[in-house]
């Protein structure tokens, strides 16, 4: 059975949420960079602008997430992820906009080289006031364990701490890119446009959240994720699972299996957060033909991504396709070097 916008917006409703982003963000085609990549009509879906110390998908998870925080009645977030994390950029602002404080245990994945630069999200999240740890572990169950020991500190402080937990945020973070979904789907109805695919830049929440709203609406385009990092553990099976614990939190009948969930991974070497050249040349194409930003980490892969799919005719030349920009711009600062040197400088004379 399939489920209409409105219905689907009557059961998302019932569960608590606080109002963080700047929604609906626009749908924009994007057409001299359509016509650079030799192909169809793209489309972006604006989630770089959703507001919230510099925009991007954490933003609408967010809303579901302090909500549910502030309904536990929590008084501290205790969150983690890498030194250059989106995540905990965003989530850092969104605490400080809802008067909670913030302890960030940031993992820099292996022995640090020098100083960690005060760049990009790192330099932002100490700007929202969030207390920062940097850590050696790596992104994944160590830095679960760290975060979890420091949440017990705060609860054995008498604090009311609301922690990074895989089973609790994932899906509830799933549960707002089913709005975003039928926000693109109206949108792209009012510019007079059937999407054949959306693309996005996802391993975790956003694609499960994707997944389950283009089964529970009937949607029939295919919603692509171009991984920005493997997991070590089945990536199609947790997406499915993620959708599935969202399906009952808002208590619908829509179930996913694993071979519901497209995603490819061929766009991560030479590994998570390193860049590549496919993901300079959609940066510097995007920038260059339309003045949009993407990331080194997640939307530039992405967009190699769907670069590569147009390329080697994996969709029609005359679709329309939908591009998620789930934003990660502070980044690009943090990765100044790199992209300097990869991309170099334009010289017109
Ligand atoms: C800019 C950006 N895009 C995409 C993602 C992937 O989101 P998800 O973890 O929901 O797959 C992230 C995750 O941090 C991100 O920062």
């Amino acid at each position: 059975m399939s489920y209409s916008h409105a219905e689907l917006r009557k059961h998302i409703s019932r569960l608590p949420r606080y109002l963080l982003s700047h929604l609906p963000t626009p749908l924009e085609f994007v057409p001299r960079f359509s016509k650079a990549v030799g192909g169809p009509r793209i489309f972006v879906k604006r989630d770089d602008c959703t507001g919230l110390a510099c925009g991007g998908n954490k933003a609408r998870h967010n809303e579901f997430l302090i909500g549910d925080a502030l309904h536990k009645d929590a008084d501290i977030l205790v969150w983690g992820a890498g030194v250059q994390s989106n995540n905990c950029r965003q989530t850092a602002a969104a605490c400080a906009k809802a008067g909670l404080d913030c302890h960030l245990v940031l993992g820099r994945g292996g022995p640090a080289r020098g100083p960690d630069i005060v760049q990009g999200n790192l330099l932002l999240d100490q700007l929202v006031g969030a207390q920062v740890d940097i850590v050696e572990e790596m992104i994944g169950p160590d830095l679960d364990r760290r975060i979890a020991e420091q949440a017990a500190k705060y609860r054995q402080a008498g604090r009311r701490p609301y922690m990074w937990e895989n089973s609790v945020v994932k899906p509830l973070a799933a549960i707002s890119y089913i709005l975003c979904l039928i926000e693109v789907l109206e949108q792209a109805a009012e510019q007079g446009i059937n999407p054949a695919a959306v693309y996005v830049s996802s391993a975790g929440s956003t694609g499960a959240g994707l997944a389950l709203g283009k089964q529970a609406l009937g949607f029939t385009g295919s919603v692509r994720n171009i991984a920005p990092i493997e997991w070590p553990y089945d990536t199609r099976a947790d997406l499915a699972a993620i959708g599935n614990q969202a399906a009952k939190l808002i208590d619908i009948d829509t179930r996913l299996e694993s071979s519901d969930i497209d995603i490819t991974f061929d766009h991560i070497p030479p590994g998570y957060g390193k860049v590549s050249d496919g993901c300079l040349e959609a940066i510097s194409l995007l920038a260059r033909t339309e003045g949009i930003l993407l990331d080194p980490t997640y939307t530039g892969k992405a967009m190699a991504g769907l670069i590569h799919d147009i390329r080697t005719g994996k969709i029609d030349r005359d679709a329309s396709v939908v591009f998620i920009h789930t934003g990660g711009t502070p980044a690009l600062f943090a990765y100044a070097e790199d992209l300097a040197q990869g991309i170099p400088m334009r010289k017109l004379v």
